[in-house]
């Protein structure tokens, strides 16, 4: 604060009281003067290295008074200081920041990547931008239980891999409050922190009619998109109805996002299948922003695409991306051919890109992942003591091996062919029979629609039937438990199961497997993994299936239970490994790399243009 006002004259001892001779010598005076208080101001004080990365612009415009607070921030956001005094202090300040960041990131680079490192990167990269995300789910979900108000985590694989990101990123997140007490719960701008315990950025809700929830959300996006992404035999529904309800609530969304960047080019990432117009949306009224679209389900092919009466509207959406994230390169290849068949657009393989309409996209595969380690694993007990609990909590006899399912209910899952692959292993191998169950945790999911009703009683009937034909007293082959469970007792199970099956028939990524790997830092337990999953790309040492085929199937959960120690040991280190190395912060890091790539791209071609042209004159 003091240095920021003698600022222009430079000339008071008190505030560079140590400057070395010989570098006295060798520059101008005002300029030694000038270097030893921006050092003095960046570096004199020793909490200062010691702050958080985001917080060093923060730090110095605090040191620096009000005037140097609002040049820091035009610093920050790449424009030129207004007042002249500042120009040099402003640079110089700018360039010891980045010398420290760059030594701190150096230091990170040859490690994991970390909620620091990735806050890091914001701060470097991006200068401390604010990232807004758009998401339908929220993090956090206020219900009301009588008279009380419980705050509950969703089962979402979007939400556990984008909690973590925020919590480092800080930003807001604006979704859908679909809660019972969430109204009740926000401030008059409709934001809450969190997370509760330690709040560290805000959720905004967006408020939506029921007629607004069914068509866009149970409607056009799970009764639309969903089941025309995967590729799971269900067919789609597309009403008329519905997709105008999708457009309204996008343009709220839209509205909302303005409102909460506040700058004009904000970077904005647009989550999943429920916002596919979004992007177009939020180009046309901030043409500046940077959109990154992460879409987390499969991308199908064009023929099976091609059935929907709005294609080219929801290209046209998407395609107002900076960036199109998908979790393999299978998918980008899909939507390739996709645009390539519906629309008048150039499509480039080279490099990744698609340009429509005047602008550009870039079509990239960000395989998407998990925290490491994981905050639920952080109060785990030892994976002999979770045996011993689990057991005795599911009344299970203390020798009884157990695998272990964790999805929501949901058709695309594979649950019922997994029970069927259960079955089958008694019928081959019968001396699993009361030796063996299988645990199938299920998390009420879109009840409301047919499909998820039907699917549901198919999964409770076939269980019973197995169990009425295999099961005696004091054993069920089949545990079903259609219920929410939280994140912890989640990964108890992780801990305590012998093998983990996930047996989708399409899914994008499933945090599941990785989640299962995570979980055992025992290096035990057997990963049997549907080849239709994004996770199979990555984790090659699982039992690799096709969920389909019950043979296959019922022998990989043999072959699992049968599996000697040191072998279940080197396949769960390599998976460990991978996803440690391939972590939540790594994906984000990555994709906000690429954001900072294009924005500072954008900004030398800006000023390339306003260069004066030359004349034949010279
Ligand atoms: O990618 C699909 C997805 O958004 C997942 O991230 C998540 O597991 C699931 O759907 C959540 O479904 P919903 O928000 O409808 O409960």
């Amino acid at each position: 604060m003091h240095a920021c006002r003698s600022l222009p004259g430079f000339d008071s001892p008190a505030v560079c009281p140590a400057l070395p001779v010989t570098f006295r010598n060798a520059v101008p005076q005002d300029v030694v003067l000038r270097q030893a208080l921006t050092r003095q101001v960046v570096r004199g004080t020793s909490a200062f290295r010691a702050a958080a990365p985001s917080n060093i612009p923060l730090l110095v415009a605090r040191l620096s008074g009000r005037n140097c607070r609002q040049e820091s921030r035009r610093r920050a956001r790449g424009e030129p200081p207004q007042r002249p005094e500042f120009r040099p202090i402003m640079r110089d300040v700018r360039e010891l920041v980045d010398r420290i960041m760059v030594e701190k990131e150096t230091e990170l680079e040859g490690g994991a990547w970390t909620p620091q490192r990735l806050k890091l990167t914001l701060t470097r990269h991006l200068h401390g931008e604010t990232v807004v995300i758009v998401a339908n789910r929220e993090p956090y979900i206020h219900e009301r239980h009588d008279n009380v108000v419980e705050i509950r985590r969703p089962a979402s694989g979007l939400v556990s891999a984008l909690e973590p990101v925020m919590r480092a990123c800080s930003g807001t997140w604006i979704a859908h409050g679909a809660g019972s007490a969430d109204r009740e719960s926000v401030d008059r701008f409709d934001r809450v922190m969190v997370p509760p315990e330690k709040p560290a950025y805000r959720i905004r809700r967006v408020w939506l009619t029921k007629e607004e929830e069914q068509g866009y959300y149970f409607g056009f996006a799970n009764e639309g998109l969903w089941p025309l992404c995967h590729i799971a035999h269900t067919r789609p529904v597309f009403r008329h109805d519905d997709w105008e309800y999708y457009k309204t609530v996008h343009q709220r969304f839209a509205e909302v996002v303005v409102a909460e960047a506040r700058t004009e080019d904000p970077i904005v990432l647009v989550q999943d299948y429920h916002f596919a117009l979004l992007p177009r949306m939020v180009r046309e009224r901030l043409p500046r922003a940077t959109i990154i679209t992460f879409w987390h389900i499969p991308w199908p092919n064009p023929e099976a695409f091609g059935i929907l009466p709005w294609r080219e509207e929801v290209l046209e959406g998407m395609l107002g991306s900076s960036i199109l994230g998908f979790h393999t390169q299978f998918h980008c290849n899909n939507f390739f051919d996709t645009v390539d068949r519906f629309l008048e657009a150039r499509v480039d393989r080279e490099t990744f890109t698609i340009s429509y309409g005047g602008e550009q996209t870039e079509v990239r595969r960000y395989p998407i992942s998990i925290e490491w380690p994981p905050s639920a694993l952080a109060h785990q007990k030892p994976v002999e003591e979770c045996r011993r609990v689990v057991r005795e909590r599911l009344a299970m006899a203390p020798d009884l091996r157990f695998g272990i399912g964790i999805d929501r209910l949901d058709y695309t899952k594979g649950i019922l062919e997994r029970f069927l692959a259960v079955e089958r292993l008694f019928e081959l191998e019968p001396h699993w029979i009361g030796r063996f169950a299988f645990v199938q945790v299920a998390a009420p999911s879109r009840s409301s629609i047919d499909e998820y009703q039907n699917f549901e009683a198919r999964v409770r009937a076939l269980a019973a039937r197995i169990n009425e034909r295999y099961g005696r007293p004091g054993y069920q082959p089949i545990v079903l438990k259609i219920e929410h469970h939280t994140a912890e007792e989640v990964f108890e199970l992780y801990r305590a199961a012998d093998l983990c099956y996930v047996s989708s028939l399409h899914d994008g990524m499933n945090l599941v497997a990785k989640e299962f790997v995570a979980a055992r830092d025992d290096d035990r337990g057997v990963l049997i993994l549907s080849q239709f999953t994004g996770a199979s790309r990555e984790l090659h040492e699982a039992l690799i299936v096709n969920p389909y085929d019950i043979e296959q199937s019922a022998a990989a959960m043999h072959i699992a239970l049968t599996m000697q120690p040191e072998e279940q040991g080197a396949r769960m280190r390599a998976m460990r490994s991978l996803v440690q190395e391939f972590n939540v912060y790594r994906w984000a890091g990555r994709m906000l790399l690429d954001a900072a790539r294009m924005r500072h791209r954008r900004r030398v071609l800006s000023r390339g243009r306003r260069a004066p042209r030359l004349t034949a004159a010279g």
